[in-house]
């Protein structure tokens, strides 16, 4: 009796369990951040919300392209991590929804400074300054020296050494262009990049994709965010660490909500996930080595320290606005890449 009882609860548990599971997902998630990052946040969330999770890692570029292309029909739910720039684009192409998670004043500033230029509709989960990193192998075996600036990356003895992502799909590549900008003006950072171009040997879409090269001996030098040059140094790869001399830019890895997501409850449940101290401090086990957002959540040791790395006033505004990004981007495919 009580045997027949016990399971009729059940089955009435578990047709309530999978209603409230078929109302909640599965959650499309399009995950900007490393790979290794978006599988540990995709398995700690399922388990806890028992929601499922399909998820897609892109370059920032690139998923600002798919949310575009979708935005008569959103696959996507909610997008996470990529650089603050391509999220700030899509809000102001009105592609994301405002949302103000509840852990929103124990967020760093740089992280809310986020949700006021996107009114509301993005906000920082970490951040993490751009850089110089070089295999000490191959530079020494090669005779080079190793570059201290970013003036350094034009000297004709890299010719062929030199990797850096295609702004057009990387958020790292984009960072970078920006920052040059920014550090020598326009006209002259196109100029530069012209010379840096000559050095450069391929531009993947994916913008670690070179510091991973240059630990793996498949080219010398790499720009990327430091944090993932520290990833290939951690893991025992002979990589080193520059800070260009003239000061560099940082990006503030950025969460929005899809407009018109079919799953928005969900989506907010992991925007207020993805900014829980206890959940970004987990992000070292993948080895992310982001700054996190929240105030209270353990910073990894091996994270770079950005209070004591030169940077630029990064003009997040200007540079995150699409009239700005789009022009770049053009003199960019048009005066740099041959
Ligand atoms: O690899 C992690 C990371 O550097 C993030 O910090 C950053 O937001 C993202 O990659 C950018 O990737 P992409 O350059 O491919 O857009």
């Amino acid at each position: 009796m009580i045997g027949r009882f016990t399971a009729r609860l059940i089955t009435a548990a578990t047709v309530l369990l999978s209603a409230a599971a078929a109302a909640d997902g599965p959650l499309n998630v399009l995950c900007s951040p490393q790979i290794e990052w978006c599988r540990l946040m995709v398995a700690t969330f399922e388990k806890e919300t028992g929601i499922v999770v399909s998820v897609a890692r892109k370059s920032s570029g690139e998923s600002l392209a798919q949310i575009r292309a979708e935005a008569h029909n959103p696959v996507v739910d909610v997008w996470w991590g990529g650089t603050g720039d391509s999220h700030l684009q899509a809000a102001a192409e009105g592609l994301t929804t405002p949302y103000t998670p509840s852990s929103f004043n124990d967020l760093l500033g740089w992280a809310t400074n986020m949700s006021e230029i996107s009114g509301g509709r993005s906000v920082g989960v970490y951040a993490g300054a751009i850089g110089i990193g070089y295999n000490e192998d191959l530079l020494k075996a090669r005779g080079l020296t190793a570059p201290k600036c970013w003036t350094d990356l034009a000297d004709p003895s890299f010719r062929g050494h030199i990797q850096i992502a295609d702004p057009n799909y990387s958020g790292t590549a984009y960072t970078a262009l920006a920052t040059i900008v920014q550090v020598f003006g326009e006209n002259e950072a196109i100029k530069l990049l012209r010379a840096i171009g000559k050095n450069v040997i391929t531009y993947p879409k994916s913008g670690r994709d070179p510091i991973i090269a240059a630990a793996r001996g498949k080219t010398t030098i790499a720009v990327t965010f430091q944090h993932d040059m520290v990833a290939e140094a951690v893991a025992g790869y002979p990589i080193k660490i520059v800070t260009p001399c003239e000061g560099t830019g940082y990006e503030i890895g950025a969460v929005s909500i899809v407009k018109g997501a079919r799953n928005p409850e969900a989506a907010r449940k992991w925007v207020e996930f993805s900014l829980r101290p206890d959940i970004q401090s987990l992000a070292g086990t993948a080895r992310a080595f982001q700054v996190p957002s929240h105030s209270k959540a353990v910073v990894p040791i091996e994270a770079p320290d950005l209070a004591t790395i030169k940077l630029i006033d990064y003009d997040f505004k200007t540079f995150g606005s699409p009239a700005m990004r789009n022009h770049l981007l053009s003199r960019w495919s048009k005066e740099v890449k041959e």
